[in-house]
């Protein structure tokens, strides 16, 4: 490190849904490996994860991704300061693969242990590219299991100003997805067919929560996709997917970007960043970022990589840990519903 420092360096290990993913992160920003071994294609056979077949493969395929992160990175055990693991939120069965091989790995090479909550990673994947983000910001998480509105207000200080009371955004892709006859993973696929359809094809409903304006709720619009597929087959109208899947992305993003700018108005934080699986559609992006422009907010994004589930972002979160003294102990567990901010 330039002022004298001496370098941290985090191996980081992520297997909380269906990627088994280490990372090699030094000082919290500089990513020296990123090893990603995704089960996708294995899962794509049954239309969606099978919990007890994501733990076997992590099982399976946790120290070669290590081995290769190590590797890809030039390091050695010796020369790591902690190991990282993502503890909670997810599948138990997965995430108790990474933890176990994390405590061992940090028992074994005498090395400090640090648990990390896995939205907290989501977040943290925005200071990788961009260096010269520093809390306080606002930032929308959109994964397929959590569709969070976060007040960043420092390192590892967050707020919660609205969550799905459904859906998570990235599980209604891939509902809809299904039923429209695109198959898994649906956002990506739903992306691309987008391009071909008209998003004001059918106006599918833009929910809003009552007692919580920050709140969302994506189950009604996924309803409506279904009802409106069902009304065509009674009325023997084709279905027409592109435009189906352009109207429904159009509605969800609507929805994120409004909320979104609510928050900026009420907490009048200039920064904004998106994170999680969503975060990597480009029509959330662009209308996040010329929202953004019009409120004179800075927007931030990682790149795709960085926005599904990776190691990586577990290194980069675990670093702030580490730096305020976190460190956990050898009785370390999985916690599937692991709350943001608890510990
Ligand atoms: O963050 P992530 O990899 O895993 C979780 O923590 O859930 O997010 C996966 C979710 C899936 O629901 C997937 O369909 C969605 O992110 N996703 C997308 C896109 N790429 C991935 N949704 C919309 N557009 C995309 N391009
Ligand atoms: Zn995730």
């Amino acid at each position: 490190m330039e002022n004298g420092h001496k370098d941290v360096v985090i191996l980081a290990i992520e297997s909380s849904c269906d990627e088994t993913a280490a990372a090699v992160v030094r000082n919290g920003r500089e990513v020296l490996s990123n090893i990603i071994s995704s089960q996708i294609a294995l899962h794509t056979l049954y239309g969606g994860v099978v919990p007890e077949i994501a733990s076997r493969k992590h099982i399976e395929k946790i120290n070669q991704v290590i081995e290769e992160a190590l590797r890809q990175a030039d390091m050695d055990l010796s020369q790591i300061d902690a190991v990282a693991v993502t503890y909670g939120p997810g599948l138990v069965g997965a995430l108790l693969v990474g933890v176990s091989e994390a405590k061992a790995i940090a028992y074994g090479a005498k090395k400090t242990l640090i648990g990390v909550h896995h939205i907290e990673g989501h977040i943290s994947a925005n200071y990788i590219e961009n260096k010269d983000l520093q809390p306080p910001f606002l930032c929308l998480v959109v994964s397929g299991g959590h569709t969070h509105l976060v007040k960043v207000a420092d390192y590892g200080t967050y707020e919660i100003l609205g969550r799905t009371r459904d859906d998570a955004a990235g599980e209604a892709f891939d509902k809809v997805a299904r039923a429209i006859g695109l198959g898994y993973p649906g956002g990506p696929k739903i992306e691309k067919i987008s391009k071909e359809g008209n998003p004001d094809a059918i106006l599918f409903p833009r929910a809003k929560v009552a007692e919580n304006p920050y709140d969302f709720s994506f189950s009604g619009v996924k309803s409506a996709v279904l009802n409106y597929i069902n009304g065509c087959h009674m009325k023997n109208i084709p279905i027409v997917q592109a435009d189906i899947a352009a109207s429904f992305q159009k509605a969800v993003t609507d929805v994120l970007i409004e909320h979104a700018m609510l928050a900026v108005e009420e907490f009048q934080i200039q920064k904004f960043a998106i994170a999680g699986g969503v975060a990597s559609n480009g029509t959330l992006r662009i209308g996040m970022q010329e929202a953004c422009e019009k409120k004179g907010v800075q927007f931030y994004y990682p790149s795709p990589i960085f926005c599904t589930d990776n190691a990586a972002m577990i290194g980069t979160a675990a670093y702030y840990e580490y730096l305020s003294g976190k460190q956990d102990g050898w009785d370390l567990n999985a916690i599937p519903n692991l709350k943001l901010g608890e510990r």
